[in-house]
């Protein structure tokens, strides 16, 4: 017997089993006592506007179900991008997985310690998840919560760029609030610790135009080659009200505020302050300059 045939015989014999099953026939005794009604009775109308919403719910949760694992897909693709890009490995058209793999290198670090953590995945890890999960956050007391986070995880998720064995850039992962969101971003150093290479925000909502300018290209080439700490080790790096003076002492320190939004430009300072102090990343970078001085 061929297939087509086979498949004919099981659907018949699939509507025989609910042409005998007691609901069914209920249900199908109300399908056409209700089908029977006219038009402008309220019953039917209901009946009918009551199916639609079910089977359009039906389709909704089909579809978010069948387009979840591409939605994760393309999450993890954003994400690749987005360390690529900080990293200046984005090359238009380029297979990002591909430049991902080859290019970058997923590390854990313990934030208290500043130690590399091995015995975790770091692929599957997830630092923001971890950040809400009690077993895994620290709560941040008041007094040092600078980038108004309340928690942060653990352990951290930082990525490498690396020549042979030396290191060519430190990618941490930053954020803080603004004025109206948590704006997530990365922060690339290069080896030294100090010296920036690139910034971006990858997740934010601020008014567009306003404080949404933590995504403008021309505004965040403005921190390359800026300094994060001063000769005493305290984090310096800020954004001024206003345009810097690069000819002035200190301008090393110092990046354009965004205009008309000094609240947002307050909190990309104040989560610069966090995230690169004792309290954020300070002890991994104290840990890995002596390692890439000796490269
Ligand atoms: C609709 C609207 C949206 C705003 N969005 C932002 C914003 O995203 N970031 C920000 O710092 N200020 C924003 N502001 C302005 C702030 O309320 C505040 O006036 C501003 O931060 C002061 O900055 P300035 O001293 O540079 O003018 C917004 C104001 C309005 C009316």
């Amino acid at each position: 017997m061929s297939n087509e045939k086979k498949q004919c015989k099981t659907t018949a014999s699939l509507c025989v089993k609910l042409d005998k099953c007691e609901h069914y026939q209920k249900f199908a005794q109300y399908r056409d006592k209700i089908l029977a009604l006219s038009n402008e009775s309220l019953e039917k109308t209901i009946a009918i506007a009551l199916s639609l919403c079910f089977v359009c719910a039906i389709l909704v949760s089909i579809s978010a179900v069948a387009l979840k694992p591409l939605q994760v897909e393309n999450k993890a693709m954003d994400m690749k991008k987005n360390i690529l890009d900080v990293a200046g490995l984005l090359t238009e058209g380029s297979n990002i997985h591909q430049d991902f793999a080859e290019k970058i290198e997923a590390k854990l670090v313990n934030m208290e310690t500043g130690e590399y953590v091995e015995d975790l995945d770091v692929i599957t890890y997830d630092q923001r998840k971890a950040a809400k999960n009690p077993a895994q956050n620290t709560l941040i007391p008041k007094d040092k919560d600078l980038a108004s986070i309340k928690v942060k995880a653990k352990i951290a998720k930082v990525y490498l760029v690396k020549e042979g064995e030396a290191i060519k850039s430190i990618i941490l992962p930053v954020h803080g609030y603004g004025l109206w969101s948590t704006m997530y971003g990365f922060l690339a150093l290069d080896a030294d610790g100090q010296t920036v290479q690139s910034i971006n925000f990858y997740d934010q909502a601020e008014t567009p135009g306003l404080g949404g300018e933590v995504v403008n290209p021309n505004w965040r080439a403005l921190w390359s080659g800026k300094q994060v700490y001063s000769e005493s080790g305290e984090v310096a790096l800020k954004l001024i009200k206003g345009v810097v003076d690069n000819t002035k002492d200190g301008s090393e320190f110092q990046v354009d505020g965004l205009a008309g939004a000094t609240l947002t430009s307050t909190g990309v300072s104040n989560l610069i302050k966090y995230w690169m102090s004792n309290e954020g990343f300070a002890p991994y970078l104290d840990k890995i300059r002596p390692e890439c001085e000796g490269e």
